[in-house]
C-alpha cells in the first residue's frame, strides 16, 4: 500500500464573462478571462479497496454529494478509463478538504477534480502529459482545465478551450460569500429567459449579438500591463443580471464593495460570490472586515491572485 499522495487546486473568479447563444448541446458559448484566487482546495488519493470512495470536511462539507455524482470521483474513473486501471482491483481513497464554499461561483467542485487527476496521476505514476490531463478535464466540466492550467486565461468554447494571459500583475481580491447558493445551470436559463422578454436588447443582461462572443482587448492589455485600476473598472459579466434577478440582496454587497473604495466589483461567474478588487492587501483586508460588518455577506476573505494550477503538495 503506498502512501496518500495530496495535490491542491484554487478557486477562479471570471473578470469578464460574456456569453452567447445556447448551442444545441445546451451549453451556451462563452468569452471569458479566468484569474486563479488563493483560496484552495486540498484532495488526498491513496490506494484502497475495490472501487471509489470519497469524504469530505471543511467549508461546506455537508451539502457536497459523496456518491458517483461527485466530481472528484468521477476524475477517478475517468483517470481509470484512460490508462486501463481496473478500480474492482485497485480502488481509491479521496478526502477533499475544502474552503470553497459549495454552488458559489468559484469553480470548487472544479477544484477538486483538477487536484484529484494531478494527485491521482502521481500515484498511479500514470504520467499523463499535460495536454491528456486537460482533454480529460474538460470531460469533467466546463471549468476543470482552467483548476489544472490556473493563473489567468482567457477562456472561450465552453470555458473549456485556454489562453494564457501573461501579465505582472499581483492582485488583492475580496470575495463576499452569501448566505445562499446559486445553480449554475438556473442563471444561464434566468439569462435565456431576460433575453428572450426583452428582445429589442436589454443593456442589463446584453445581447449575444451575431457570432461568437469576445473579450475586449482592452482588458487582455490591462492585464499584460498589470493596470489593477483599468482591469477594476473593466470587470463584467453577462451572468450578474441573471444572478441578481435571482438573489436581489447581492446588490448590497457590491454596493457597499463599491462604496469601500473597490477597483472593480463583480459577480463571479453564476454567483452568489461577489468578487472585488482591491487596492492593496492592507485595502482588501479593510474591505473584507467592512462587508462582513455591513452585514451584506456571510463572510469575506481577502486573497491573493492570480495562483498556480493544481499542483502537487509536498
Ligand atoms: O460544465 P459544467 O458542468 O460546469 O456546467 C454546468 C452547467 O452550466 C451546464 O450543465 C449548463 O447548464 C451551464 N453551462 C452553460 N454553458 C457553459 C457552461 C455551463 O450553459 N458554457
Amino acid at each position: 500500500m503506498s502512501a496518500a499522495v495530496t495535490a491542491r487546486a484554487p478557486a477562479k473568479v471570471n473578470l469578464v464573462l460574456k456569453v452567447g447563444d445556447p448551442r444545441p448541446d445546451g451549453f451556451h458559448e462563452l468569452a471569458t478571462v479566468f484569474a486563479a484566487v488563493g483560496l484552495e482546495e486540498q484532495v488526498s488519493v491513496a490506494d484502497g479497496p475495490a472501487g471509489v470512495r470519497v469524504t469530505v470536511d471543511g467549508e461546506g462539507a455537508r451539502r457536497v454529494p459523496i456518491g458517483p455524482a461527485n466530481l472528484a470521483a468521477r476524475a477517478v474513473r475517468a483517470l481509470a478509463d484512460v490508462t486501463g486501471i481496473d478500480l474492482s482491483i485497485r480502488g481509491v481513497d479521496v478526502a477533499i478538504r475544502k474552503r470553497v464554499p459549495v454552488a458559489a461561483g468559484l469553480a470548487g467542485g472544479s477544484a477538486d477534480a483538477a487536484a484529484t487527476l494531478v494527485a491521482l496521476d502521481a500515484l498511479w505514476g500514470t504520467a499523463l502529459d499535460g495536454e491528456r490531463l486537460r482533454v480529460l478535464a474538460a470531460g469533467l466540466g466546463s471549468d476543470v482545465p482552467f483548476g489544472l492550467v490556473g493563473g489567468t486565461a482567457v477562456g472561450t468554447g465552453r470555458g473549456h478551450l485556454l489562453d494564457p494571459v501573461v501579465g505582472p500583475g499581483n492582485y488583492s481580491w475580496v470575495l463576499a460569500f452569501a448566505a445562499g447558493e446559486l445553480s449554475t445551470p438556473r442563471v444561464f436559463a434566468e439569462l435565456d429567459r431576460m433575453r428572450a422578454a426583452a428582445p429589442g436588447g436589454d443593456p442589463a443582461v446584453g445581447a449575444p449579438g451575431p457570432g461568437a462572443p469576445t473579450v475586449s482587448p482592452v482588458l487582455l492589455d490591462a492585464l499584460r500591463t498589470g493596470d489593477a485600476p483599468a482591469v477594476g473598472e473593466l470587470l463584467d459579466n453577462d451572468l450578474q443580471a441573471p444572478a441578481l434577478s435571482l438573489m436581489p440582496s447581492l446588490r448590497a454587497c457590491l454596493q457597499v464593495g463599491s462604496e469601500r473604495g473597490a477597483l472593480g466589483a463583480v459577480v463571479s461567474g453564476s454567483g452568489p460570490t461577489c468578487a472585488f478588487l482591491a487596492a492593496d492587501s492592507g485595502h482588501g483586508a479593510d474591505l473584507a472586515a467592512a462587508l462582513t460588518a455591513a452585514g451584506v455577506c456571510r463572510a469575506a476573505v481577502s486573497v491573493p491572485g492570480p495562483v498556480t494550477g493544481a499542483s502537487l503538495l509536498a
